[in-house]
């Protein structure tokens, strides 16, 4: 009989913005676990110093990829993903896969030519965005916000509060007034707003985010690796565990299964404390 062999993914992001890639990457590769780790005593991400961002992260993953050895990364998280690919890159040794803002999607989607940017503060201010712009969006008026708010409305979500509409539609008026008709949801907490955002912004006919792409490029990944579908029609059911650095957020179990994935166990505090690692 052959052996099965069942992926193991880790995904990362400093708060529960993550569980929408998590949920497109479930759904592609129903029989992969999943490892969720959320650097939650630190979130948000949006304002933090880089090195701060880079540190955490890195000892973080290469903390879990020793508990929880695993075939591919996924660092859902724009804000990190801008800044930490390199250093995590050389600190392990199976493949890492980023989040980028998904301009180039949204300048092929455009119908008007005006594309609106939704990103953590950190996000909308990188070099790395303003190269994106110009490489996949000459020719459109991109119209960025960067709101400190949407990344806790998200997160509270997770608790049953509900998001401040009033607010929310302060916070995108400027892509309002623009007449955007094509959205960027730069930060992966913001698939988890679409029902408020839509409400804020209804002409818009566009929302565009990274889920559905990080969920094909790991699929493809493993597939390279030889371990994609050999579980698959075995029996196994897939494992989420979801693990934080700070107290795990009340009722992220449920929030998880309403975002369709299987029901995680979950782990506060975790590791302990953040390992001194001399090599990052
Ligand atoms: N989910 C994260 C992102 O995609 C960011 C949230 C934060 O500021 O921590 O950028």
């Amino acid at each position: 009989m052959s052996e099965t062999v069942v992926p193991r993914i880790l995904v990362f992001d400093s708060g529960v913005g993550g569980l929408s890639v998590a949920a497109r990457v479930h759904e592609k590769l129903p029989d992969a676990s999943i490892i969720y780790l959320a650097d939650n005593a630190a979130f948000p991400y949006g304002g933090q110093p880089e090195s701060v961002v880079i540190e955490r992260c890195c000892a973080l993953i290469v903390t879990a990829l020793e508990q929880f050895p695993c075939d591919v990364v996924v660092i859902a998280c724009n804000t990190a993903s801008t800044v930490v690919l390199p250093s995590l890159r050389s600190l392990v040794d199976v493949p890492v896969v980023g989040v980028v803002p998904a301009v180039k999607p949204a300048a092929a989607q455009t119908l008007n030519h005006r594309i609106g940017l939704l990103a953590t503060p950190a996000t909308v201010r990188r070099l790395y965005l303003d190269q994106l712009v110009r490489e996949f969006a000459t020719g459109c008026q991109v119209e960025r916000v960067g709101h400190p708010g949407l990344v806790q409305w998200a997160e509270n979500l997770v608790r049953g509060v509900s998001v401040p509409q009033d607010e929310l539609d302060v916070a995108v008026a400027s892509l309002r007034d623009a007449g955007v008709d094509t959205v960027v949801l730069g930060c992966t907490h913001y698939p988890l707003l679409l029902d408020s955002l839509r409400q804020s912004l209804p002409d818009v006919k566009f929302w565009v985010d990274s889920g559905e792409a990080i969920a094909r490029r790991v699929s493809s990944l493993l597939v390279e690796a030889g371990l994609a579908g050999k579980s698959s029609g075995c029996g196994h059911a897939s494992e989420v565990a979801a693990l934080f650095s700070g107290n795990v957020p009340e009722g992220i179990v449920d929030f998880m299964m309403t975002q369709g994935l299987p029901q995680p166990e979950a782990k506060g505090n975790w590791p302990g404390s953040l390992p001194d690692r001399g090599d990052i």
